[in-house]
């Protein structure tokens, strides 16, 4: 037998053959990613049960010395989950480990599988009376465990953190094999190093979780959303400054929406903003328990008005009405990428240098790559643009990101806030990091996974 379908064999004989694909169509979800910028050709597609499985299938890889991807919902928008082009590489997917194990609502934890879908995760915690607060416009689609894997960010960031902050712990297989048990369910634990945060944000390059816990918080019991257009980001700033005096910590979003973007949402979800068109629109959501959310919305909607700060404005009447306003706001990737090519960047500067980052940015690229249109958007709350570039064929996408991170790089920056390096932003990385903190990153990776064997090729070159 050849070493490829010794390999194939062995996979067959642990999981069944139904777990085990191999042929050209099924293989086709996994094999691109969402943005289909990356194909890539797997050997096979490998569908594990449990973590036993996992940690059957990565030793098994490693005597045979192929590479592991692995995979959630492949939603991610940097092409982390997807294989290289070779037809060597494993797939490992996650997606047969949805199983939610436990809801506490007294101890505020969720325990999960890795392939548990976002969206269940957060109906099991309203269930149960209480918040899973990671939302993002894919969490139909995402994982936990990608979510885990990606560190993602989303539109609750500034008010419950990344999901680093709500991770409590983890269940992990390493690159040799071994299952690392950590799903405790403690707010406090500094018995040794607290090694959960290695494997948050690296994107499956160090190990492949396969369980966690997650932190959950009372659910407010009132929300309020609002939608008002604003003349710059620098107006938006003074809404966010309003917002923080009125409404104080219990903003929960405050999300900046372009025209542009509108315009996207218009031709390609066919959805319109209910306030007269602006140049920039902030989408604000508060969310409480105690009476008197929406009076104090109102009165920073008046003193937004008082203050010219808001051109126009609305607030949600119902939860209906709310989430027609959340759909504007969630349908803005799926529009542009309906428009044709774009350059995504994910980027965050310090909060208060957003409306600077945009003018600059904006003039970097008319000088640099003209004809090329901006689609910015974003979590404005944590200093989070999606400045992502629509262009025609002739733009060098190459060009393009390093006209846009050059300027990032001059505020003090980041090149992703939120999305990861994945492979696309591999180059890039090395770039604008300095070379120490590369060379942190290199040990850390050779130290778990020596021979490359996970991932490789993403956040770090191969
Ligand atoms: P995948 O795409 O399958 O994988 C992502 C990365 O994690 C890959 O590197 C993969 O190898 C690794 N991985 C996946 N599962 C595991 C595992 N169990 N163990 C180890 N590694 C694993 N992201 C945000 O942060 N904020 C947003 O607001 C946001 N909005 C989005 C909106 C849209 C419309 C889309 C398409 C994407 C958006 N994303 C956003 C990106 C994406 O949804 C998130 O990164 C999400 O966390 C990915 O989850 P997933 O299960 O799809 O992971
Ligand atoms: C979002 O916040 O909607 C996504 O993270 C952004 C993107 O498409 O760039
Ligand atoms: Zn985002």
């Amino acid at each position: 037998m050849t070493n490829a379908t010794d390999l194939l064999h062995r996979l067959t004989s642990l999981l069944g053959p139904a777990a085990v694909i191999t042929e050209g169509a099924d293989l086709e979800p996994y094999a691109v990613d969402w943005r289909r910028l990356f194909p890539g050709k797997p050997a096979c597609v490998v569908r594990p049960s449990n973590a036993q499985q996992v940690a059957r299938i990565v030793q098994i890889c490693r005597e045979a010395g192929v590479a592991i991807v692995p995979q959630g919902g492949n939603t991610g928008l940097a092409g982390g989950a997807v294989p290289d082009a070779t037809g060597t590489q494993v797939v490992l997917s996650l997606n047969r480990m949805a199983a939610i194990r436990s809801v506490d609502p007294v101890g505020l934890t969720i325990e999960a599988e890795a392939g548990c879908i976002l969206k269940i995760a957060q109906d099991a915690a309203a269930a149960a009376g209480r918040l899973l607060p990671i939302s993002l416009a894919a969490e139909g689609s995402a994982t936990i465990g990608g979510v885990v894997a990606a560190n993602a960010g989303g539109v609750n960031v500034l008010r419950y953190g990344m999901t680093r902050s709500l991770v409590l712990g983890l269940e992990v297989v390493l690159p040799d094999g071994t299952i690392a048990h950590g799903l405790r369910k403690l707010r406090k634990d500094n018995a040794g190093y607290d090694w959960k945060q290695l494997f948050i944000g690296s994107e499956g390059t160090l190990g492949i979780v396969t369980a966690a816990v997650l932190r959950l918080v009372p659910r407010p019991k009132h929300s309020v959303t609002a939608l008002l257009s604003v003349a710059d980001p620098a107006a938006a700033l003074r809404l966010l400054e309003l917002a923080q005096d009125e409404l104080g910590d219990q903003i929960s979003a405050f999300e900046l929406i372009s025209a542009t973007s509108m315009q996207l949402v218009a031709r390609h979800a066919g959805l319109k903003a209910p306030i007269a068109e602006g140049e920039w629109f902030v989408l604000i959501e508060a969310a409480s328990s105690l009476a008197g959310l929406r009076e104090a919305a109102e009165t920073m909607l008046g003193a937004a008005f008082e203050q010219e700060i808001a051109l126009d404005g609305v607030i949600a009447e119902s939860g209906a009405q709310a989430s027609q306003l959340w759909a504007l706001r969630e349908h803005v990737t799926e529009s542009e990428a309906r428009e044709g090519k774009s350059v995504k960047h994910d980027v965050s500067v310090p909060l208060t240098e957003v409306p600077r980052f945009l003018i600059e940015a904006g003039e970097a690229l008319a000088a640099g790559a003209p004809g090329t249109r901006v689609n910015a958007f974003g979590h404005l709350g944590d200093g989070n643009i999606h400045y992502n570039v629509l262009v025609d064929a002739n733009h060098d996408a190459a060009h393009v990101n390093r006209i846009v991170h050059d300027v990032v790089a001059a505020f003090g920056g980041s090149i992703s806030a939120e999305h990861g390096i994945g492979q696309y932003r591999v180059g890039e990385l090395a770039r604008y990091r300095a070379a120490p903190e590369m060379e942190l990153a290199r040990t850390i990776k050779r130290a778990l996974d020596p021979d490359n064997r996970l991932n490789p090729g993403k956040v770090l070159s191969a």
